[in-house]
Parts: C-alpha cells; structure tokens; sequence
C-alpha cells in the first residue's frame, strides 16, 4: 500500500519555501515510497509569487506529487494535514524589542495553533522552523490544547552547522561526527555540546584536544553561523535551512541509526530538570517509530552552565508570553 501525508506548508513563497518545497515533493522528506499532497499557506500579497511557486513544482512533473493547493486561509491550508511546518514568521526588525517580536509572533501562532487543532488530521504534527521557533511552537501548543507530543521546533540546522565545524577542525569526514546535541534554545545561548558528541566512537573533546577553541570559537561560530551568511550572502540562510527541516521531520519520522541521535525541540516531560511543558532542545531517538529523549548523558561545569543559561532564556520567554497574555 502506498502512504500518502498532506504537508501544509507556511511561509511557502519565501526562500526556505523555494527551497523546501522541491524537496518535499520529490520525497526526500517522507520517503520514496510515500505519496505528498501539498498545501501552501502565505500572505495575500504573496499569492502572485506563490503562484509562480506551484508552476515550477507542476514542470518538475514530481511523481511523488498529488496534489498542490496555494491558499491564504489557515484553515484550508491545514485541512486535514498530517504535517504543518511553520516557516512563515514575523522577523526581528532594527530596534525591536524581543517582547515586541513575541508579541507579533504571538499573533500569528495563536490563531495557527488553534487552526490545528480545529482543522488537521487527528495525527497532525506541528513542526516550527520561524523564529523564535522554540517560543512559537510553545504558543502554538498552549493555543491548540492538543498532546504536547505534537510540537516541535528546529535545532537541526544548528547541528549540522556543528557537526560540519568539528569535522573539518578535526581533519575528518563530516559522518565521523555522531551525537551532535544542541541543548535549549535556538538563539545565541543554544549550547552545542562538544562534550557529549563523538568523533569515530571517541569524545570530540578529547579527539581535538583543545578545549579553549571548543568553548570560545567553536561556540560562537556555531551561534553566529547566521549572521556571517547573511554577512556573505546579503540573505539569510535558505537552502540549509530548508535542508536542515528535511533531515529534522525525516529524523522525526524513521528510526534513528544505532548509536546516534539527533537534536529536536519538543515540550519537555521535565528530562534533565526542565520545566514540563517547555520546548527545549533535547538529544532524541526514534525506536520502532517511538520517539524518546535520551537521558542520562552527564554535563561538567562548564556545560551545566552552558545549559542552565539557555534554560534561563526560555524560562523568560515563557514568562514573557504569559505576562503578555498570549498564551
Ligand atoms: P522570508 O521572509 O523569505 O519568507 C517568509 C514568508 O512567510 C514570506 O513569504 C511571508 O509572506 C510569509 N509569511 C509571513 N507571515 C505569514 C503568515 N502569518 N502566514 C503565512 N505566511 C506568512 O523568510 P525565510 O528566509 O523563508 O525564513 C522564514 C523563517 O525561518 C524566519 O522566521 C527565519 O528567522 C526562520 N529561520 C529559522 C531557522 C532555524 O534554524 N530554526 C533557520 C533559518 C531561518
């Protein structure tokens, strides 16, 4: 039997959606045996160039493709969705406060959260790439009243990014480096955890062997890997970002190989000492389709500090959306 999952889609006539949505529909992100139906959500001013969007899907004659609806009604784009991935977000202007940004965020993943629970499959998973995505995908969970199981936010591209910079200091191929957990936030105080991730079975710590260019450059260069492309590129990161949200439902969706995990954002059940119900970045593994956080890896000083900072920021966002009467 062939499966079938209909994907909505926000944000789609953006540059992670150019990128993504080729991706989806030839079947890199559900599988080769997995038909998609895709249901694209944007602005009303952004319809023309969406249109532009599902020309191009329709000449790439995808086999995988059953269906494209462009829409700017919520609730037809997440009709009866397997998957929403929440790209579409309001970014950070020059002098914006980050109260102001949760608050025009709020404003979009409120009513996206409460659109889910009304309108999606009964299955549906929310996966948020929009920033700040660990505090929308909360927004969007308290909003819909549905299983916190349901809500994830991105990491992924940050561990990729980490993982590539260990390789390449290292002098080894990028698939020697395994176990490559962000914990907390995606933000600036995410902390890529060198010491729990491995290079060929060993700790990268002990591997590389310079713990003062893996807490200060390797930090920040993993935290500040968006600013130089922007920096570079004059846009921001599109074509990896939109790889990363590939890998990170594919990662969602099949079994993690033995011996690895991958780094998610979901509503923690209070693992490692986190508040239930925040949606934090965690080392996960999928068995016989069963996603789990693995617990029990150890932090020294420095990483309990590293954790407990970004722990603190989420904290305060929480706090923040809830004194702002958001959720
Ligand atoms: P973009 O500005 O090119 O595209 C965003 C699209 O969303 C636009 O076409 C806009 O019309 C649409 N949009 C805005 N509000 C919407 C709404 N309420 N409903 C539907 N569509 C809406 O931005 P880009 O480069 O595609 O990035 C999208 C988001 O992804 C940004 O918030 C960015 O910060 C975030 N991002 C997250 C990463 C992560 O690792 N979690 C990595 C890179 C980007």
């Amino acid at each position: 039997m062939t499966n079938r999952v209909k994907v909505a889609v926000t944000g789609a006539a953006g540059q992670i959606g150019y990128a993504i949505l080729f991706r989806i529909a030839s079947g890199q992100m559900f599988g080769p045996d997995t038909e998609v139906e895709l249901q694209l959500l944007e602005l009303p001013q952004a319809l023309g160039a969406l249109e532009g969007v599902k020309m191009e899907l329709d000449d790439c004659a995808f086999p995988l493709l059953k269906n494209i609806v462009c829409t700017d009604k919520m609730e037809v784009a997440f009709k009866d969705a397997n998957w929403i991935l929440a790209i579409g977000a309001v970014p950070r202007k020059d002098g914006m406060e980050r109260a102001d940004l949760l608050k025009v965020n709020g404003g979009i993943f409120g009513p996206l959260g409460k659109a889910m629970a009304e309108h999606s499959a009964p299955d549906s998973k929310l996966f948020v790439v929009g920033n700040p995505c660990n505090t929308n995908c909360y927004i969007a969970m308290e909003a819909s009243g549905l299983d916190k199981s349901r809500f994830f936010a991105m990491t992924t591209l940050d561990e990729k990014r980490a993982k590539t910079q260990l390789a390449q200091k290292a002098g080894v191929d990028v698939t020697e480096v395994t176990n490559m957990t962000i914990w907390g936030n995606h933000s600036a105080t995410q902390y890529p955890d060198f010491y729990n991730a491995k290079i060929g079975g060993k700790s990268a710590a002990e591997v590389i062997g310079d713990e003062t260019y893996l807490k200060d450059e390797f930090i920040t260069t993993v935290q500040k890997r968006g600013a130089a492309i922007i920096k570079a590129r004059g846009a921001s990161s599109a074509a990896s970002a939109a790889n990363a949200c590939v890998n990170g439902v594919y990662a969602l969706t099949h079994d993690t190989p033995a011996g690895e995990t991958f780094s998610m954002c979901l509503a923690s059940k209070g693992e490692y000492g986190v508040d239930e119900g925040l949606i934090f970045s965690f080392p996960c593994r999928v068995e016989n389709g069963e996603l789990k956080v693995v617990e029990g890896q150890e932090h020294n000083e420095f990483g309990q500090e590293k954790f407990n900072a970004t722990l603190e920021e989420l904290r305060t966002e929480r706090n923040t959306v809830k004194e702002l009467g958001l959720v």
